[in-house]
């Protein structure tokens, strides 16, 4: 049986992670590969996963990533990492990414996605996490999304 903790709220563990285009990063139309975004919002989820469990945590399922709008070399991206609830030892992680071409103004939504991370102890078991406290109209709203989306992946 895995005892639960005490809670935090999503801001505690929100990530801010910014990537540019590389040339390294496309295919040949200079397009940025859909695989390459989904590590940059793997690797900001695992922060935001870790950072609120306190522990090393591991991608237990990706769903649905969602590209948008196409970003290509020398764009900025910026990836936004936030944990939606807490489970027992799993957490949801809400992925978005825009991107920000040189000399435009405004940021453009190109991809989001959710992912399911699991804390793990030193042998490797599942491991307790902090409950998520929503702190406002926002966050509780994903709060109740993600749990109805846990109903429905059991
Ligand atoms: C994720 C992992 C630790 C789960 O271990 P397990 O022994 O199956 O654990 P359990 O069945 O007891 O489930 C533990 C938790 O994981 C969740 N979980 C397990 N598989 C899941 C999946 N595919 N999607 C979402 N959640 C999942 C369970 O719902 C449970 O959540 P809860 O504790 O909040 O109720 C294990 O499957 C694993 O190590 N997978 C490989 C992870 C990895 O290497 N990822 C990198 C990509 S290759």
């Amino acid at each position: 049986m895995i005892k639960s903790k005490g809670t935090k709220s999503p801001e505690q563990s929100k990530v801010i992670k910014t990537e540019i285009v590389c040339p390294n990063d496309t295919n040949p139309m200079g397009i940025l590969q859909g695989g390459q975004l989904v590590q940059w919002m793997d690797i900001a989820a695992a922060v935001c996963a870790q950072t609120h469990a306190e522990k090393i945590c591991v991608t237990a399922s990706i769903d649905k990533a969602r590209f948008f709008a196409p970003a290509r070399v020398g764009d900025i991206i910026h990836l936004e990492a936030v944990i939606t609830c807490a489970f027992t030892s799993s957490m949801e992680i809400y992925v978005k990414a825009n991107k920000q071409t040189i000399g435009q103004p405004h940021k453009h939504l190109i991809g989001d996605t959710l992912l399911t991370f699991v804390a793990i102890d030193d042998q490797g078991n599942p491991a307790s996490v902090f409950k998520i406290k929503p702190t406002n109209k926002e966050e509780q709203q994903r709060y109740e999304e993600a749990k109805s989306r846990r109903s429905g992946r059991k």
